[in-house]
């Protein structure tokens, strides 16, 4: 290894966890406001196998737009390159769950990384799967190698309480021919999806196949072909911290994914994910810490993408 991993997490994970914790908790989702934002965790793992913890990574907590990366994932092993005519693959430039580019649109979400984008994935899943929640759990405990993984249910109603956005969103773009189910099921499945949990140290391993060109490291079997990983790792680059992206592929450069339960998944390809968690959120939804220790860990190993 060219870098002490350990020694350079452990250190950056003091700094950080000594310093200031800004942002704030989301609370427009009931269940996810009473949260303790102390809770800070990282998980690496690498290639090799050598994977370091720190902090509160083996806590569960809810992965929120995390989830959006597999459901994706799911619904482009099964449609292939037909899926980019409901959903493009552009930086939006715009909040998460922004409604305003949908009109000039046509009805056809930015990018799959959006609420927008979720929604129109969750309304495939919803056409081509027999039982889409039981196909996106079983997926995620495949990749994770971890049965223990669940929705929770009490998150997923909190949230759809107060969904009043995302079925605005939902039935805007039914108006426009891009949702084909009844609204109220497409937002069941997204608000389920939203509401899986699972620690850093899960979330790595069920990432790191596509820090391996799309097979799984354990056994080379082919999760996704190399090319799909390719596209997959470079929507998470240019779309993965809605209108952050930018910024964060400035100051980290891997290519990643953020929810607003406070984590954050980084890749550096070919060689190792790495997740960290801290639930209070930046002003454009993304971990205040997260970003912080994302930025610290390229600035001292001297490894991105670029
Ligand atoms: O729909 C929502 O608003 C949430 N369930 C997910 C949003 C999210 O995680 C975006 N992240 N920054």
């Amino acid at each position: 290894m060219k870098n002490n991993y350990q020694q350079i997490i452990s250190s950056i994970y003091s700094e950080i966890v000594s310093g200031e914790n800004l942002g704030e908790i989301p609370n427009y989702i009931s269940e996810l406001a009473n949260i303790s934002d102390h809770k800070f965790g990282v998980a690496f793992l690498d290639l090799n196998n050598n994977s370091f913890g720190k902090g509160d990574f083996q806590e569960k907590f809810s992965i929120q737009s995390i989830s959006k990366v597999f459901s994706l994932i799911l619904v482009y092993k099964n449609l292939g390159e037909k899926l980019w005519k409901r959903v493009d693959v552009e930086p939006s430039g715009n909040a998460f769950n922004s409604l305003v580019q949908l009109e000039a649109d046509n009805g056809i979400p930015r990018n799959p990384f959006i609420n927008a984008g979720a929604l129109v994935i969750c309304d495939i899943m919803l056409e081509i799967f027999e039982n889409p929640k039981n196909e996106m759990l079983n997926f995620i405990r495949e990749i994770s190698q971890h049965e223990n993984i669940n929705f929770n249910t009490k998150v997923a109603s909190s949230e759809e309480k107060n969904g009043f956005r995302n079925a605005a969103m939902c039935n805007y773009m039914k108006s426009f021919g891009n949702i084909k189910n009844k609204p109220e099921d497409v937002l069941d499945l997204y608000y389920h999806i939203c509401s899986i949990e699972m620690t850093c140290e899960n979330l790595s391993k069920s990432c790191l196949f596509l820090a391996n060109g799309g097979k799984n490291p354990k056994n080379n079997e082919t999760i996704l072909s190399s090319s799909k990983t390719k596209r997959i790792n470079a929507i998470m680059l240019t779309c993965g911290f809605y209108d952050e992206s930018g910024e964060f592929s400035f100051r980290v450069g891997l290519p990643g994914k953020s929810g607003v339960g406070g984590g954050i998944v980084a890749l550096f390809p070919y060689h190792y994910c790495i997740t960290v968690w801290s639930p209070k959120l930046n002003l454009k939804g993304n971990s205040f810490r997260g970003m912080k220790f994302l930025e610290e860990f390229t600035t001292q190993t001297g490894e991105s993408i670029f």
